[in-house]
């Protein structure tokens, strides 16, 4: 976590100010809503969502309370979109800790996820700024269509990268588009910085996510959530895109349909993956990821706070490098 810490160091008081506002956000009396609230903030996750928002709102000058609220709003969006993502993936561990759906169970999940997601509009409605809540509202949706383009692309035989970015830019990208967005919002900016800034969030998350991707054909308890997941619901990420569509390989995409329907046995898996490392998948979707921080790298350069542009650009750094 120490680079994360010395990303946020420009703004620390703030990103404290921002916690405190979330966790309250977060609390509800009855007793078993709240404690099933109490499992999900024990453990916070990077908070790379409202660091974006924050960061970007003192680019233009001071963190206004309404900066703070964008941030709480857009970290129970993706809070909550996790809370379900565990159900759908049928995933059993997130932030290190067993998943809600695993603790309780997926009614329960669906029910906390519907909590966190309504909650997040509230406190969109709390800036007053109608803006702020279409933001939110249309968000929610596109991170859905997202998702669900995701379940319907399993069932779709052609494997393309067309739509793996689609469904990249949809169900991550979109959020941290929306954090530099509304941080810039926020901050009073005019509407050529605001379409800056929201691009420069869409390049960052579509890093995010490659980086997430990788993260996948790799063993490592480190990252707090179970690896190896994507195949065995019958995902293909850019590595095996790419490797499968490199190939005329009748038997590679044999084995790729495999995973798709849901028929592949635990070593079609293993063979798929070893087949994607051989024929460098982890490679180009690093280089594709490489192209995409080079883009956010140079949207840096025309800002001026160079305290947040250092920031920032740690930030860019932090999520190709990291490990978790
Ligand atoms: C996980 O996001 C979801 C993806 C977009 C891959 P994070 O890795 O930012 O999750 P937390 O909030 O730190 O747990
Ligand atoms: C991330 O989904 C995006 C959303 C939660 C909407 P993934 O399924 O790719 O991410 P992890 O690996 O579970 O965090
Ligand atoms: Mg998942
Ligand atoms: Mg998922």
């Amino acid at each position: 976590m120490d680079k994360l810490a010395a990303i946020r160091q420009p703004v620390l008081q703030e990103m404290a100010q921002y916690k405190a506002l979330f966790d309250n956000a977060l609390t509800h009396d009855d007793d078993f809503l709240g404690q099933a609230l109490d499992y999900v903030r024990r453990r916070q996750g990077k908070m790379m969502r409202p660091l974006l928002v924050v960061l970007m709102a003192r680019e233009l000058g001071d963190v206004s309370v309404d900066s703070l609220r964008s941030a709480v709003t857009l970290e129970l969006l993706h809070t909550a979109s996790l809370v379900h993502d565990d159900v759908v993936d049928e995933s059993g561990e997130r932030r290190g800790q067993r998943s809600v759906n695993a603790v309780y169970d997926n009614k329960v999940a669906v029910l906390v996820g519907d909590y966190l997601l309504s909650t997040s509009l509230l406190q969109a409605a709390m800036t007053g700024n109608i803006g702020v809540v279409e933001i939110i509202s249309r968000l929610g949706g596109t991170l859905s269509e997202g998702e669900i383009c995701q379940l319907a692309n399993i069932r779709n035989e052609a494997i393309t990268e067309e739509a793996y970015f689609h469904i990249i830019h949809h169900k991550t990208a979109a959020l941290f588009a929306a954090c530099a967005e509304l941080g810039a919002i926020s901050a009073g900016a005019d509407a050529e910085y605001v379409a800056r800034a929201k691009r420069f969030g869409e390049i960052v998350g579509l890093c995010f996510q490659i980086r997430d991707d990788i993260f996948d054909y790799y063993a490592d308890n480190r990252i707090g959530k179970p690896t190896g997941n994507d195949m065995r619901e019958g995902k293909l990420t850019l590595p095996a895109i790419y490797a499968i569509n490199n190939a005329d390989n009748q038997e590679v995409r044999a084995l790729a349909m495999r995973v798709k329907n849901g028929e592949a046995t635990a070593d079609d898996i293993a063979a798929l993956v070893d087949y994607t490392k051989a024929h460098g998948g982890i490679e180009y979707a690093q280089r594709r990821m490489e192209e995409f921080h080079a883009q956010a790298l140079s949207l840096l350069d025309t800002w001026h706070n160079a305290e947040v542009r250092e920031a920032l650009r740690g930030y860019i750094d932090f999520v190709v490098e990291r490990s978790l």
